[in-house]
């Protein structure tokens, strides 16, 4: 009888991705996927360090696994982010892992198995492969989602003081972009209709063309409806790539660009490499698309020596983009980034308070921006064909909003299927819509 495996993954969609790469190696070695780590022989956990808090998740699930292990034969093992960066520390701070595997070695995963199966001991691969980018795609096992998620380039070269990424990921290795087409197309024939191109940096790719003719390559293929990316940084943002994503109508109107904060001073400090003023000329360039775009971004709160005037400053930077949407953090101190020598004495509970004011600021802006939308006819794809509690399938728009659509029983829209609906309601995180 074939071995149970379950992969438990936490971070972003680059590990969502890992995760997928990592199931398809399984499934080739004849191992079976099940939905639980109580049905499964092997455990791995896909982890992320990006904050505390997901690294307190890891642990509290090793925690867990511990007992279970006592219980019967279990093999646990840790890939991901925080696999990279605590490498063979993990064994001594969790004995129960059997193995690591490294984000740079995936494809090592059956020999690091193995040896920790048949032979019993604790085994380690976090080595540096400078191709582990060229991963054979077609052993991914993609989840039955809407969109696919395509890496086009890994690691990242720029030195944010806060980010433990650069560690984790190492440093940029770009896609040849023949192989990146050759995956869309492979995927538009399997039936996907929407692409997320993925990296840390997309738009400093390199793999034998820009970010910018990338996107007009891949927008090319034929069948795709909407093309994606995340994420960006502001300083590889181009007008040569802004004037595309407004005038290419494949690309989704979805553009996410992290600011971090509103103060030059703090992003000095966080060594974001460029003042707020840069940031506005890289908004200026999308013209009069931008008003087309949903635009996103993301905001850490109470970094190190953030005063109350720099925070402001935030805030008013929020009311004058008027992101449509952003996602907010507090400031986590990260073991071996540069940050940790940075004086940090703000009280918790002023980081805490100022988080919710500027998420409920936020909340004022996307609700005004989704109230916009009531009367208006939209197209949208479903992500979940199945009627939930209250009534509604799930569909996103191509501005990523997302919509509950009143459902009736029966045979409902499928998975991915493009809709037609009308937007009757709204609120700060939804739209509600009817389908015509
Ligand atoms: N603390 C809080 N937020 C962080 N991010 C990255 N590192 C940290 C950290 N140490 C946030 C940034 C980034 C997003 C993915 O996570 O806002 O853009
Ligand atoms: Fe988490 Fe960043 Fe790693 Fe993604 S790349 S899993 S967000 S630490």
């Amino acid at each position: 009888m074939s071995k149970k495996f379950f992969i438990q993954t936490w971070g972003c969609q680059m590990n969502d991705h890992d995760g997928e790469k990592l199931t398809g190696l399984m499934l080739r070695d004849g191992y079976e996927e099940v939905k639980s780590s109580k049905e499964a022989d092997i455990v791995l956990l896909n982890t992320c360090s990006i904050r505390e808090k997901a690294v307190h998740k890891v642990f509290s699930e090793l925690g867990r696994l511990k007992k279970e292990k006592l219980q019967r034969p279990l093999t646990i093992g840790i890939t991901g982010c925080l696999a990279q960066q605590e490498q063979a520390h993990l064994f001594t701070r969790a004995p129960q892992i059997d193995f690591v595997l490294g984000t740079m070695a995936l494809d090592k995963l059956p020999e690091v198995l193995t040896q920790a199966q048949i032979n019993g001991e604790k085994s380690i691969n976090v080595g540096d492969y400078p191709d582990n980018h060229l991963f054979p795609t077609e052993i991914a096992k993609r989840k039955p989602t809407a969109k696919a998620l395509v890496t086009i380039i890994e690691g990242c070269n720029h030195a944010c003081t806060y980010c433990i990424v650069p560690r984790t990921r190492g440093i940029e290795r770009s896609r040849p972009f023949q192989s990146i087409l050759d995956e869309v197309k492979r995927l538009v024939d399997e039936g996907y209709r929407e692409i997320e191109l993925l990296g840390q940096n997309v738009n400093s790719f390199q793999g034998g063309c820009n970010f910018t003719e990338l996107l007009r390559k891949v927008s090319a293929v034929e069948g795709l409806e909407w093309l994606r990316f995340t994420t960006s940084h502001p300083m590889n943002f181009t007008k040569e790539l802004a004037f595309e994503i407004v005038s290419n109508p494949k690309i989704a109107p979805f553009l996410h660009l992290p600011v971090q904060s509103g103060s030059n001073a703090v992003l000095k400090r966080m060594l974001r490499e460029y003042t707020i003023e840069e940031y506005l000329e890289r908004l200026a360039y999308l013209g009069s698309g931008r008003s087309q775009l949903c635009l996103s971004t993301d905001f850490i709160v109470g970094f190190p020596g953030e005063s109350e005037q720099d925070f402001q400053k935030t805030l008013d930077l929020l009311d004058e983009v008027r992101f449509e949407t952003s996602f907010s953090f507090i400031y986590s101190l990260r073991p071996g980034t540069s940050a940790v020598r940075l004086k940090d004495d703000l009280p918790a509970e002023v980081k805490q308070e100022r988080l919710l004011r500027l998420q409920s600021r936020q909340a004022h802006w996307t609700l005004l921006d989704n109230q916009k939308m009531i009367g208006k006819i939209v197209n949208a794809r479903i992500e979940n064909p199945i009627l939930n509690d209250q009534g509604f399938w799930i569909a996103r728009t191509g501005s990523s909003k997302t919509v509950h659509l009143q459902g009736k029983a029966g045979r409902g829209p499928e998975m991915g299927q493009l809709i037609t609906a009308q937007i009757s309601g709204a609120s700060p995180h939804f739209l509600a819509a009817e389908l015509i």
